[in-house]
């Protein structure tokens, strides 16, 4: 399988202008590259400006969605509307998400679900805090926001589409201190292993691709793939800079 190489914008850039240079550059400096599959989630008012745009190996993502597809509800955007617009993937259960919109398990389960529905492919984002860590609580955490999100979705429903699961340990997101490859490796195996526990079969769990999220830059990046033997990336403040992106591409491919 080919690495997936996520941009993550967050709510950046400030207008279309930047966002279509951005856009712009990372495509361009991803011409000839194929050993990994790419995919930008601007914010949603600047997807649809994209929809046209993506390639073999650049494709589109939200950041977000609202697990009903119409309707009465104020501010939401649905998968349905998602697709419409030519998006393929989809974060769900980010820890910006659970940490300043209350979201939790039972949402983030129905966001699964809705996205599992309508093929979009989930990214799923699990991590645990500091404190959580220093208490000794990271494994119970991660089985915990797992088991909430797999909740009654079967294995038939991951297996006909990719389940993505990003490890983004909260204290590693936006700080400048990643998690070393050593311990982000184990925490892989730690995802397996609940997985496997949920379904009731390691091989199934051996599938799940897991992605490493959390102040990725192109000096690291390829530290997660090639030693910690991850099978992709969540990247966000580094993502905002096209050079700084496309290098670290380079350097896995
Ligand atoms: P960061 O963010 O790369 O800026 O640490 C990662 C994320 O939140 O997905």
């Amino acid at each position: 399988m080919k690495p997936l190489i996520v941009a993550n914008w967050k709510m950046n850039p400030l207008n279309l202008a930047q966002a279509k240079r951005l856009f712009n550059s990372v495509k361009r400096g991803l011409k000839n590259i194929k050993k990994a599959e790419v995919v930008i989630c601007p914010p949603f008012v600047f997807i649809s400006n994209f929809q046209n745009l993506s390639s073999n190996n650049l494709k589109l993502g939200a950041q977000n969605l609202f697990w009903e597809e119409i309707g009465a509800y104020t501010g939401e955007i649905s998968g349905a509307m998602l697709k419409n617009i030519k998006c393929q993937y989809v974060i769900v259960g980010h820890s910006e998400r659970r940490r300043y919109f209350g979201e939790n398990e039972e949402m983030i389960n129905k966001k699964l679900k809705a996205a599992l529905e309508l093929k979009l492919f989930p990214i799923l984002c699990v991590g645990e805090t500091q404190n959580e860590r220093e208490k000794g609580e990271t494994e119970s955490i991660l089985k915990k926001q797992i088991e909430g999100a797999l909740k009654k979705i079967s294995r038939q429903k991951i297996e006909k589409l990719k389940l993505f699961i990003a490890y983004e340990p909260v204290w590693a997101i936006g700080t400048g201190k990643p998690c070393d490859f050593e311990e982000a490796q184990k925490m892989g195996l730690v995802i397996k292993k609940i997985i496997s526990k949920i379904y009731n079969s390691i091989n199934f769990a051996q599938k799940i691709p897991i992605l490493y999220g959390g102040s990725v830059n192109s000096r690291n990046g390829i530290g997660y793939i090639k030693e910690a033997g991850l099978q992709g990336l969540l990247v966000g403040g580094a993502s905002l800079n096209a050079k700084e992106f496309v290098n670290l591409i380079r350097k896995i491919c």
